[in-house]
């Protein structure tokens, strides 16, 4: 694989920066000129980062450096994936079958499916299995050109467990090329161990959460606040103890119904409320006041057969809107990233740039990493690929997605079509 520290790719049919949205810091609705999208551009990084791009002539010292042309293709910052629930074992196919035949996603959880069967298989799973599972996965995000993960926890549901989870996630995140960013999704079900959702909330919140912070093993907690899981009381003893110990917070907010969780999300500043398809409109604007971003999960209401986020209120309040896969076995196997983006344009009703900027920068700052990830700026993290497709557009509106011909992470070369040698993830010089 062809890989050095410095590398200029020039020839570029489209270069998508995404820095007028970096430097303007501007959320709410995103034009195409925040893109900054550049044509017959050029890309220079060394060492791993952003060293400078431009179009046309090319100041002359960059003529000594390796290069790399791209055919007049599309180039755009590495994908940022900010819900996953990738760390599982066991196959909930059948919950499939289940939903299409007319069941709802709460029927099959009330009869023994759902997060506690998934709970069941994770728990019986070697440390090798999960690792292995996780490190597969992670693989096929990259072949799509997701160059960095949240992955959250919720499938271990007691202390143990979770904490076993956490440091498989770690473990991954020092063998991946990617990033990945860790959250502990403890409140995610009740678990059978436990005589009530309140007797469990003590335990996460006075054994779990201090040993985490202690061992810096995730930089965010998450809820699933809803009928039949966890309230906003829950949620405010939960949400205390996380800022305490300096975890963000992230929530699954009004999926099924109104809960109250967007108001919830707002008043402790999380950083990001995902879902929120029952959400309250009048908490909108207190979202968008508090600077949290509003991440929709198109994959997850084609899968349950549930509305699809409208994405207009949103914009109108001044939120800062992300898309994300929630890739998890059961509520959404799909991992397709850039196709999630232009379903949200054609059922949430996002615009293409929006939609651009929701699985770019947007989502990065849903992760506290809008300094590094999600733009092509100077100093930025050399996270890119290169597309098959001349402009953005066109790729969003085939839905069917040639994947990225070469994709780079943090300036390595990790995927290129046509090349024998590709082994992502199995490190290189
Ligand atoms: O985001 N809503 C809760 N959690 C996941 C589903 C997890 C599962 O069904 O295993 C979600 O959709
Ligand atoms: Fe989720």
């Amino acid at each position: 694989m062809f890989n050095s520290d410095r590398l200029l790719i020039h020839n570029i049919g489209q270069l998508v920066t995404n820095s007028p949205l970096y430097t303007n810091q501007t959320w709410g609705s995103v034009l195409e000129q925040d893109l900054g999208c550049l044509s017959q551009a050029w890309v220079a990084f060394e060492r791993g980062r952003i060293a400078m791009i431009g179009t046309g002539d090319r100041p002359s010292h960059l003529n000594t450096w390796p290069r790399w042309n791209a055919e007049g293709k599309l180039v755009v910052p590495g994908l940022v994936d900010c819900h996953t629930h990738l760390l599982f074992a066991g196959d909930r196919s059948d919950e499939f079958l289940r939903r299409l035949r007319g069941e709802t996603y709460q029927d099959i959880a009330k009869t023994g499916g759902g997060i506690l069967s998934t709970v069941r298989a994770t728990r019986s799973a070697s440390d090798k299995d999960l690792i292995d599972l996780l490190r597969l996965r992670l693989d096929l995000a990259l072949q799509q050109g997701i160059t960095t993960l949240e992955i959250k926890t919720g499938y271990g549901l007691t202390i143990p467990e979770e904490l076993r989870q956490l440091r498989l996630i770690q473990t991954a995140n020092k063998d991946v090329h990617q990033t990945l960013v860790s959250t502990c999704l403890a409140l995610h079900g009740i678990p059978p161990e436990f005589r009530s959702a309140r007797d469990y909330v003590d335990a996460v919140v006075k054994e779990l959460l201090p040993q985490i912070a202690r061992d810096h093993l995730a930089e965010y907690c998450d809820i699933f606040i809803e009928e039949g899981y966890f309230n906003v009381s829950d949620g405010d003893r939960y949400a205390q103890a996380a800022k305490s110990l300096g975890l963000g917070l992230r929530v699954h907010a009004d999926e099924f119904t109104d809960a109250g969780a967007a108001a919830f999300a707002a008043r402790w500043h999380a950083a990001s409320a995902d879902h929120l398809q029952m959400a309250n409109p009048s908490s909108f604007s207190s979202l968008a006041e508090a600077g949290v971003v509003c991440t929709l999960l198109p994959g997850t209401s084609l899968y349950c057969k549930i509305p699809f986020t409208q994405a207009e209120p949103f914009r109108n309040a001044g939120c800062a809107v992300a898309i994300a896969s929630d890739f998890n076995p059961g509520s959404c196997r799909f991992r397709h990233l850039a196709t999630l983006a232009a379903l949200a344009a054609i059922h949430n009703g996002l615009t293409l740039p929006e939609a651009l900027a929701g699985i770019t920068i947007v989502a990065a700052k849903s992760l506290g990493l809008q300094n590094r990830k999600g733009h092509l700026t100077p100093g930025a993290d050399a996270d890119l690929m290169i597309l098959p497709y001349r402009s953005f557009a066109e790729w969003f509106a085939d839905l069917a997605q040639q994947p990225p011909t070469q994709v780079w992470c943090g300036g390595c070369l990790l995927v290129s079509l046509g090349n024998d040698e590709v082994s992502p993830n199995s490190g290189f010089p």
